[in-house]
């Protein structure tokens, strides 16, 4: 069987309520699909799907990452016209949020993933199917501390994909971490 997975930042409910707010006056001014704020998240590492077997090396690959917390400033926003979609993000990308992916890709690659030659740009998606979106902001900023990344699992859903939580490691700096591998 098949999972389509990926990495994530995910905001507890807090953030992601201010999230939704910061997001309103873009999403009244633009057309396009809703993501429902439920499903609000930051793609760290898109892996598309994956044999369901392969489930407990990347979690054993997740649990070798070491990476300082740090706080997103979700300040800013953009359209992208290929993908269609319109999306918060940070003006100023903190080096640490770049530096998780970076350490999250090299930990994957002897598992065979490889990331897109695109440099990582960190942008939580609020609005698909959005053709334009003029919207000038600015976006009310919302601080995002992060202290952990989710892998996730997605199942196309009626309206929006349904989300499943399938391993979660806190991030800190160092050998010593709370996550459960490093104990097994
Ligand atoms: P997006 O928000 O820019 O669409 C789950 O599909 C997550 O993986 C989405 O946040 C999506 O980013 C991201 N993603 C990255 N590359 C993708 C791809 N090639 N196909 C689908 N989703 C992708």
């Amino acid at each position: 069987m098949k999972l389509r997975l990926f990495f994530a930042l995910w905001p507890d409910e807090p953030v992601r309520a201010a999230l939704a707010a910061a997001a309103a006056p873009l999403l009244d001014s633009c057309r396009g699909r809703r993501v429902p704020a439920r499903n609000y998240h930051l793609t760290l590492a898109f892996l598309g799907a994956v044999d369901a077997g392969r489930l407990d090396a990347l979690r054993a690959a997740a649990a070798t990452v070491r990476a300082e917390p740090f706080t997103l400033v979700l300040d800013g926003h953009g359209h992208w016209p290929r993908p269609r979609v319109a999306w918060l993000g940070c003006r100023r990308p903190p080096a640490a949020a770049g530096a998780l992916a970076g350490t999250l890709w090299a930990a994957l690659a002897p598992l065979g993933f490889v990331p897109e030659r695109r440099a990582f740009q960190p942008h939580l998606t609020v609005l698909r199917d959005c053709r334009r979106c003029d919207w000038p902001g600015p976006i009310a900023p919302v601080p995002w501390p992060v202290s952990d990344f989710v892998l996730m699992g997605s199942e196309p859903g009626l309206d929006a994909p349904r989300y499943e939580e399938l391993g979660r490691w806190v991030l800190a700096a160092g050998p010593a971490t709370g996550n459960p591998a490093d104990s097994a």
